[in-house]
């Protein structure tokens, strides 16, 4: 089960392997207050942990075992370079790597780490991602959880939630159209992964399946909100209410500046991205997030980035009861549950 604790609310989503395939076991959505979580921190816990007891009573999953999710600034990322060695003979020196690329101390943060590969041009050398979260904002999303009868059995990045989810969608994300000119290039691509929540963004750029860029940026559908807010002289809730429920009065002016905000984040991204990996430009976009529901986010995207983009929904291959789940209220939420299903999938990792 992926139990998913952001700004806006509790996701939960517990996966079953059948042999054709995922299928859908228990699934809730249960928001929080605003002062809840703050900064992808726990702050208020009480309303988490009375939250989680919510979310597990409409779902009643079969499990209690959960895989929960880090991510913004605790969360650091890093892809290093150092010479070929078993994970083994790595464990030991891992610190000590560590220690040189985390810029929080070294006894503060739980640490993870997954052998790349060979490094591309040195066979000597291989590459290696580094992945640490301060152990203040683990342990207390891991105390909130066992408050509610939780077992944390598994912390996982957003980024990397968002990875496995993508999986899934092998069969949709491979058909990036390669121009004939190019074909010698064999099909090697080159994808974001864009994931829009309300106050944080994730990316995950992948080159050739294989994890290349990713950030965590502050940006996202609170900034909407605010837009209308300014725009429409109306308060935090009022706005809200206006973005989910009668989208088509909100005036132009507040989508415009949403849009040139979000689009000049996004910029930023790519070119950070673009400045080591010059010769790999992002060929496609793939959305999801909360955000990724605004009516025609795509083509807005596709037309101020000049990328392909689409949005993506994890529910399109996951079999689900129709007598337990609504198909049309799955995939209208689909694309906001990539994170929750990426961090269920974990249970069945070997
Ligand atoms: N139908 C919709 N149309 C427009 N915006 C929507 C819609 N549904 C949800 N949102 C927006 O999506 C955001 C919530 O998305 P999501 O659940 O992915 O965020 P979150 O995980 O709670 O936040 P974060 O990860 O940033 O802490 C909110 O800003 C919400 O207003
Ligand atoms: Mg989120």
């Amino acid at each position: 089960m992926g139990v998913d604790i952001s700004s806006t609310g509790i996701k939960l989503v517990e996966l079953g392997k059948t042999r054709h395939g995922y299928e859908l076991k228990a699934m809730s959505v249960v928001p929080l207050p605003r002062d809840a979580i703050v900064e992808n921190t726990v702050i208020d816990s009480m309303a988490v942990a009375q939250g989680l007891l919510d979310a597990i009573e409409m779902a009643r999953p079969s499990t209690r075992n959960v895989a929960f999710v880090v991510s913004g600034n605790a969360v650091i990322i890093r892809t290093i370079t150092i010479p070929t060695m078993t994970e083994f003979e790595l464990e030991p020196q891992i610190e000590f790597e560590a220690d040189q690329h985390i810029p929080y101390d070294i006894d503060d943060v739980y640490l993870d780490f997954q052998i790349l590969g060979p490094a591309p041009d040195d066979d000597t050398q291989m590459e290696v991602v580094l992945a640490a979260c301060k152990r203040e904002v683990v342990e207390d999303y891991q105390l909130v959880l066992n408050e509610a009868g939780l077992t944390p059995k598994v912390v996982d990045c957003a980024v990397f939630a968002l990875e496995n989810a993508a999986e899934l969608l092998a069969d949709e994300i491979d058909v990036v159209s390669v121009p004939e000119a190019v074909v010698d290039e064999e099909d090697v691509q080159t994808y974001a992964l864009v994931n829009i929540g309300a106050n944080l963004i994730n990316i995950n750029v992948l080159h050739d399946g294989k994890m290349a860029f990713v950030r965590d940026q502050f940006y996202g559908g609170n900034n909407l909100t605010e837009e209308i807010q300014k725009a429409h002289g109306i308060g935090y809730q009022a706005a809200e209410q206006m973005k989910l429920e009668s989208f088509s009065s909100i005036k132009a002016e507040a989508l415009e500046s949403f849009y040139v905000g979000l689009t000049s984040e996004l910029v930023r991204s790519l070119d950070f991205y673009a400045a080591s990996h010059a010769e790999h430009p992002v060929q496609k976009i793939f959305l999801s997030g909360g955000t990724a529901l605004v009516p025609g986010i795509a083509g807005e995207l596709e037309q101020r980035l000049g990328i392909e983009a689409r949005v993506l929904n994890p529910f399109s291959v996951i079999k689900a009861d129709e007598r337990k789940f609504d198909r049309d209220y799955l995939d209208r939420i689909g694309p906001m549950m990539m994170v929750p299903v990426g961090l269920a999938l974990r249970s069945f990792d070997a």
